[in-house]
């Protein structure tokens, strides 16, 4: 006899436990599956160990989807404001870093000590350690097989997560079970993940490993302004993974160097006021030294004054850094990357419920659908919002 609930979540992830913990408050029976050890693993290392839970200013504008429309219903039902609360009422200190980014003050561990607290309150089942085999329709709902039994449930929640980080567990189940139901998935490929070079760019640019500057990164019309960082594969930092996640195979980015100054009008001013020094020496002043002399080095000038330079050189000086055209040659891959793009199509799905349009009782939540936020909070705040919205209808 197969066990019964009311309600199955597959993935004990931030989306999954989030809807187990609405739908539980609700009186459903509920259980979540999980094959890995301990719930949570992701919320666990994110933020590097601190959780950028969510992010104040997170709106439909701040996430990648083929139907940007699609994530309005779910991010205006469940606010940053209500996670705030929420973590508020269990006595989680957290601050603000930048840019609208909130954190915990402690340990992400708390976030996820919170979520299991709150899933035993609302009386939902966790189950761990406990893979999947087989997911099918009845006549009734939906039977799980699992390697340590049969359950059977009128809802079930596809809550398991992208294909980011294979080490931590992540399988890309949600895609299979969307295919196997026949509901369309937006080709999927890794986001918010550090861009690399080709070797003789590499050899090139060798030196730089280590070096960071403050930046626009641009691609197309997308621009992002943080940090970027050179490392011994490529190019990493705030502002290349957002980037990343716009940018296609064979396309260049821009990156604009200390984009707040013009550097070719403070060179000129150099120029009239000390104009005996050499121009690696100048640059040192407004970039850091590393990138100063590798600019410099490209444009012939090592050695040369200030004095020297035509207006016309030191244009052109400035325009190597902030107008920098590079050409990555790929991404590191879903190993580094902290999302998924696409995903579950979400033509398929209701936006009010999560549920699909064309299979009663079947949801999926969270980073499996084609649903893709910014780095900074937003894709936490998608997690809580689309697990709270199916948890008010599963
Ligand atoms: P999530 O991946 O969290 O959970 C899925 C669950 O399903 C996992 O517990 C997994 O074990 C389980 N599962 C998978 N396959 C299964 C199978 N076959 N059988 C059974 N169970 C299965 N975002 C943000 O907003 N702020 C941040 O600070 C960060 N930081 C960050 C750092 C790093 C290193 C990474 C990799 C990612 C982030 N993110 C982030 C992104 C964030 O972690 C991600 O968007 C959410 O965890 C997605 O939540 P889900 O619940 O959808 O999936």
């Amino acid at each position: 006899m197969a066990e019964k609930q009311d309600v199955v979540i597959i993935g004990a992830g931030a989306a999954g436990m989030m809807c187990a913990i609405e739908a539980g408050k609700r009186g459903r029976r509920v259980l979540v599956i999980d094959h890995a050890r301990a719930p949570g693993e992701k919320i666990r290392i994110s933020g590097g160990g601190r959780c950028n839970f969510t992010n104040i200013h997170a709106g439909p504008k701040n996430f990648l989807s083929e139907n940007p429309h699609f994530a309005k219903s779910a991010l205006a039902r469940y606010r940053p404001q209500d996670f705030v609360a929420l973590i508020e009422r269990h006595g989680i200190a957290w601050h603000e870093k930048t840019l609208g980014q909130l954190f915990c003050d402690h340990s992400a561990k708390d976030i996820v000590r919170m979520l299991v607290t709150e899933m035993k309150a609302a009386g939902a089942e966790l189950r761990l350690e406990t893979a999947i085999s087989a997911v099918e329709r009845t006549a009734s709902g939906f039977r799980v097989t699992t390697a340590a039994g049969t359950v059977e449930a009128a809802s079930l929640v596809v809550a398991s997560g992208g294909k980011s980080i294979p080490k931590m567990g992540a399988t890309g189940l949600a895609y299979r079970i969307a295919e196997e139901f026949a509901l369309p998935v937006v080709e999927t490929r890794p986001a918010l993940v550090p861009l690399t070079l080709d070797p003789a760019q590499l050899q090139k640019l060798g030196a730089l490993a280590g070096v960071a500057a403050d930046a626009e990164a641009r691609f197309g019309k997308t621009a992002f302004r943080e940090a970027v960082l050179l490392t011994h594969r490529g190019l990493s930092g705030p502002a290349i993974l957002q980037i990343s996640s716009y940018w296609r195979e064979g396309a260049e980015i821009v990156l604009r160097l200390m984009p707040d100054i013009d550097i070719a009008a403070i060179l000129r001013g150099m120029r009239r006021t000390n104009g005996r020094q050499a121009v690696q020496t100048a640059l040192g002043d407004i970039l850091p030294r590393r990138l100063a002399h590798f600019f410099v080095e490209e444009a012939k000038l090592t050695g040369r004054m200030l004095a020297d330079l035509s207006d016309k050189v030191i244009d052109g000086l400035s325009a190597s850094m902030q107008a920098w055209t590079l050409k990555p040659a790929g991404s590191e891959g879903y190993r580094t990357a902290e999302v998924t793009l696409g995903g579950v199509d979400t033509r398929a799905l209701d936006s009010r419920t999560m549920q699909a349009r064309s299979i009663p009782g079947l949801y999926f939540i969270g980073e499996c659908v084609d649903v893709t936020g910014w780095l900074g909070g937003y894709n936490f705040q998608w997690a809580w919002a689309s697990g709270f919205a199916a948890g008010q209808d599963v």
